[in-house]
C-alpha cells in the first residue's frame, strides 16, 4: 500500500475542498476520500439515537460502529439515503464540535485509511495531510476569504432548498474555524510541505488546474 499514491487535501471550511478534490480523482481516476462526511454521518448517527454532546463515550461509539457505506455519489447511513440530510447545518455545527475529541478521531482512523487502493487516492479534509496520509506525495492546503466562503456556501445551501443567510452563515463559519484550528487534536493548519492555493479569485476548475499541475510535476 505504501506505492498507492494520495494527494491530500485540506482547508478551511467552503474553501472548495470537496469540489476540488472530486474533481482532481475524477481526472485521474482516482478513489475520493470526503472525510468531513464521516463526521457528519457520526454527528448524523449521535443525533439520530439522542446521544448527548457531553457523552463523550456514547459519541466516540457512533463513530466506531458507523454503518456507512458510499456508492455512486451517495452516502448512506446503515441503508439509508443521506446525501442530502448530512449536509444541513445542523448537523455540520454538531459534526464541528465532536471532530474537537480525540477518541472520535481516533475510532475513525482506520475507516479513512481503509479507502486508500489502487490507482490512488485523493483526500479531503482538516488533518489530511497532517495526520491521517502525513507520507501523501502531494499535500495541497487550500484557503480563501471569509466573504468569499461564505458566499460559496450560501450558494450551496439555497440550490440544495435549506435556508440560509449570510450573517449566520459567516458567524458560523468563523466559529467552525476557529474550532479547527485551536483544538488540541489534529488542529487546522497547512501540513509541511503543503502547497498554499489562495482561491478567493479563482475558479474551481483554475484551482483543480493548478493541483494537477503539481502532481504532474512530482
Ligand atoms: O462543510 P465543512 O467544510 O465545514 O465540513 P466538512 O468537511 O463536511 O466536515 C464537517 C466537520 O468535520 C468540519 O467542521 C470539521 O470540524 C470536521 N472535520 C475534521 O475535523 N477533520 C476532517 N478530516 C474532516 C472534517
Ligand atoms: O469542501 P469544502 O467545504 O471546502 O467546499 P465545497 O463543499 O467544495 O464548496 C465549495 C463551493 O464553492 C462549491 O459550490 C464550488 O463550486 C464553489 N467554488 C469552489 O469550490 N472553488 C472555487 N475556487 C470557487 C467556487
Amino acid at each position: 500500500a505504501a506505492t498507492i499514491p494520495v494527494i491530500a487535501i485540506d482547508g478551511p471550511t467552503a474553501s472548495g475542498k470537496g469540489t476540488v478534490a472530486q474533481k482532481v480523482a475524477q481526472h485521474l481516476g482516482f478513489h475520493y476520500l470526503d472525510s468531513g462526511a464521516l463526521y457528519r454521518l457520526t454527528a448524523l448517527s449521535a443525533i439520530r439515537r439522542s446521544v448527548a454532546m457531553t457523552d463523550e463515550h456514547g459519541l466516540a461509539k457512533s463513530a466506531e460502529h458507523l454503518h456507512c457505506h458510499f456508492d455512486g455519489g451517495h452516502i448512506f447511513l446503515a441503508n439509508e439515503d443521506v446525501t442530502q440530510a448530512i449536509r444541513a447545518e445542523e448537523v455540520g455545527n454538531t459534526a464541528s464540535k465532536i471532530a474537537v475529541l480525540a477518541t472520535v478521531r481516533h475510532a475513525l482512523y482506520g475507516l479513512q485509511l481503509s479507502f486508500r487502493k489502487a490507482p490512488g487516492l485523493v483526500a479531503d479534509g482538516r488533518d489530511m495531510g497532517t495526520v491521517i496520509f502525513p507520507h501523501a506525495p502531494l499535500k495541497v492546503f487550500l484557503t480563501a476569504s471569509v466573504e468569499a466562503r461564505a458566499q460559496r456556501r450560501y450558494k450551496q445551501l439555497i440550490d440544495k432548498g435549506f435556508p440560509a443567510n449570510m450573517e449566520d452563515l459567516s458567524k458560523d463559519l468563523r466559529e467552525r474555524d476557529a474550532r479547527d484550528m485551536n483544538r488540541a487534536s489534529a488542529p487546522l493548519k497547512p501540513a509541511e510541505g503543503a502547497y498554499l492555493l489562495d482561491t478567493s479569485d479563482m475558479t474551481a476548475d483554475e484551482a483543480v488546474k493548478q493541483v494537477l499541475g503539481w502532481y504532474a510535476a512530482l
